[in-house]
């Protein structure tokens, strides 16, 4: 089945099957006055100029001479959970800080307990309606974590909720599994009993079920060598490596993930140059997250270096009860271009084809050429230059994934 999407005034977009790393992260494509043409899902012709539409027989959607550039690929987000923490937030609001809360047992274990408490299927309901508040800001692919059951039955069954969702659902999910977001309640004086079970049994349960692992290497949640040993496991599982690493305390997370070849090392913020140079020398993409920095009211992670210096970086907008209970992509690019001093080709790359990438899904996705998935967003405007200059608001009027109209 083949679609037309033309009248387009304007597609912008990074091109490749890799991620891009330093300066050419800038450098997008933008075609002018254009078409797209989709075959099944995928993307068989892009091009500037009017289609020859006679005999044309398939499907068309007309842009109306506004922008497209690809769908986002959100690559950072912990989006099955239960409960919610606004009282907590409040506390952070009067001057109580993230950590203080979570020390006090408050933070990630009190979300623990209400997703523990919770049913598959009433996680899987907020689910949809999270998935579908995603798709309304042009997000195509996204990743989700485990994390908030850190036992084994309830890890599996956040990534089991994943799963469903992802069949059911239009957009694409990663799974990832966090067991290792936090030491739970019931750990709480064996934290060395907790990491053997993890590598004993739950390494192995999820084996299958999850692309990516993921640890909170941090001060007083998992140190550096807990980390080494807990990543190392899931490497040899055949599980690929993620990190929440440097977001509160410098511990030489970042650093860490150079070493152990993680596809992403997540937050940042008090990464040293030592870190950064590690994870580009490796490959590591950096991704950051700046609506969790901005909701954090703490120092955003240093774009500029890791970019200046030939890094690949990715933004995500980490949604979570916690942390950041926001999803906003439009937020995300207005905290990336004006605090972080990101372009916004770069922050456009970031969200896209650098996302995929973060996700392992750069040959599928990330940009609009031939042979990716049709995963397109019609904003409303004529120039994608309105994503960053029109500050914080959600300007995406369509999503196409895989050819297909899917929200309007
Ligand atoms: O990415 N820092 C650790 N994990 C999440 C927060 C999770 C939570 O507060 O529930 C983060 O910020
Ligand atoms: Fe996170």
């Amino acid at each position: 089945m083949k679609v037309l999407v033309k009248n387009i005034s304007e597609i912008a977009t990074p091109l490749g099957f890799e991620k891009k790393c330093g300066k050419s992260m800038k450098d997008i494509k933008v075609y002018k006055n254009a078409y797209i043409l989709t075959e099944d899902g995928v993307i068989v012709e892009v091009a500037e100029g009017k289609f020859d539409e006679s005999g044309f027989t398939g499907d068309i959607i007309d842009a109306e001479n506004k922008a497209v550039i690809p769908g986002f690929c959100d690559s950072h987000t912990h989006f099955i959970f239960g409960g919610y923490r606004d009282e907590e937030y409040d506390m952070r609001l009067k001057g109580a800080s993230y950590m203080e809360i979570q020390e006090a047992g408050g933070g990630i274990k009190s979300t623990v307990a209400a997703t523990r408490e919770e049913s598959f299927d009433t996680l899987y309901e907020k689910g949809l309606d999270r998935l579908d508040s995603m798709l309304s800001m042009g997000v195509t692919t996204v990743e989700g974590k485990s994390g908030y059951g850190l036992d084994i039955e309830n890890e599996l069954k956040q990534l089991d909720v994943m799963e469903k969702l992802d069949s059911v659902h239009a957009l694409d999910i990663v799974k990832t599994y966090m067991p290792a977001h936090d030491v739970p309640f019931e750990y709480k004086d064996n934290k060395e009993g907790y990491i053997d079970l993890m590598i004993n049994k739950g390494i192995p349960s999820a084996k299958g079920k999850a692309t990516f692992f993921d640890i909170f290497t941090e001060k007083g949640i998992f140190e550096i060598e807990e980390s080494r040993r807990l990543l190392q496991a899931a490497k040899d599982a055949g599980f690929k490596l993620k990190l929440h690493a440097d977001e509160i305390v410098d511990i030489g997370g970042g650093y860490l993930a150079g070493e152990m070849g993680a596809v992403s090392a997540d937050h940042l913020l008090m990464a040293n140059d030592k870190s950064i140079n590690k994870m580009i020398e490796a490959g590591t993409i950096q991704t950051l997250l700046p609506v969790t920095a901005f909701s954090l009211n703490a120092d955003y992670a240093r774009a500029r270096v890791m970019i200046d210096n030939g890094g690949a970086v990715a933004l995500g907008s980490d949604f979570n009860p916690g942390s950041c209970h926001s999803n906003s992509i439009s937020l995300m690019i207005a905290l990336a271009t004006i605090y972080m001093k990101m372009t916004i080709e770069e922050t456009l790359t970031a969200l896209t084809l650098n996302g995929a990438a973060a996700m392992g899904r750069e040959k599928e996705v990330g940009s609009i050429e031939e042979g990716k998935l049709a995963d397109l967003v019609i904003l409303d405007k004529d120039r994608y230059k309105f994503l960053s200059y029109t500050i914080g608001v959600n300007i995406v009027e369509k999503v196409i994934k895989r050819g297909e109209l899917v929200y309007d």
